[in-house]
């Protein structure tokens, strides 16, 4: 009896997902900085800046989470601001009895909730016009300053509204593009104290991270 032998061919086709070789590349960006630009940049595909591939931005959670746990206890409430389709704001969950993402993006956060949902709460908001119930005693800001325009204002009048006294504020940016001092000159310091500094290689970048305590 002859031998039965089955050739499969594999056909790969771009269609479903015509961006996957730019995702996640210096050339793949927002047009523009707006809240518009955003969301147009999120309706082209799924995770474009490819921030879900752990092994790029692993070290990156892992260095939040052990600045987060070092200098706060269990955290009651805790927000990540600019959270995209909510991979860190997942990824620090537990360290926080609630914890919100919030994101200029619709299409980001439908995402979010949709693989998140069930952990984490996720709500359509920007820097300059969330206004919570409460304020949260840790607040997340990573990736998200260098598309602001007003950033010291936002800082010191929006974003300590949001967080308690006492409360703690990591913020964390690729260090090429974020000054010399990583942000920090940005915040008034009779407002913010600054409790902790680090720099890291993440991905191809070098990262600075702040930490920061609301007076
Ligand atoms: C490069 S991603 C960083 C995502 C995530 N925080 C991280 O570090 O992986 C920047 C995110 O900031 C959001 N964003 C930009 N301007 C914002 C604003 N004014 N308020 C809230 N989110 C904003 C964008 O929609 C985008 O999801």
């Amino acid at each position: 009896m002859g031998q039965l032998t089955t050739n499969v061919i594999v056909v790969k086709t771009h269609m479903s997902d015509p961006y996957d070789d730019l995702r996640g590349s210096r050339n793949f960006q927002p047009s523009g900085n707006d809240a518009e630009s955003m969301e147009e940049f999120f309706s082209r595909c799924e995770d474009p800046w490819r921030l879900k591939d752990l092994a790029r931005h692993g070290p990156r959670i892992e260095i939040f989470r052990a600045m987060l746990q070092q200098h706060g206890p269990k955290f009651r409430r805790l927000l990540d601001i600019g959270c995209a389709e909510g991979f860190i704001t997942y990824h620090l969950h537990d360290l926080s009895e609630f914890t919100l993402g919030i994101d200029v993006s619709p299409t980001a956060i439908q995402r979010a909730i949709r693989d998140y949902g069930r952990t984490c709460s996720f709500e359509v908001g920007g820097i300059s016009d969330f206004r919570p119930d409460e304020p949260f005693d840790a607040v997340v800001i990573t990736g998200v300053l260098y598309y602001l325009s007003d950033q010291r204002q936002l800082i010191n009048e929006n974003v300590s509204l949001y967080l308690a006294s006492g409360g703690l504020l990591l913020i964390s940016h690729i260090k090429e593009s974020s000054g010399h001092t990583g942000f920090v000159e940005l915040f008034d310091p009779e407002r913010f104290q600054l409790i902790t500094s680090k720099e890291f290689p993440c991905d191809e970048y070098d990262q600075s991270l702040h930490l920061f305590r609301k007076r």
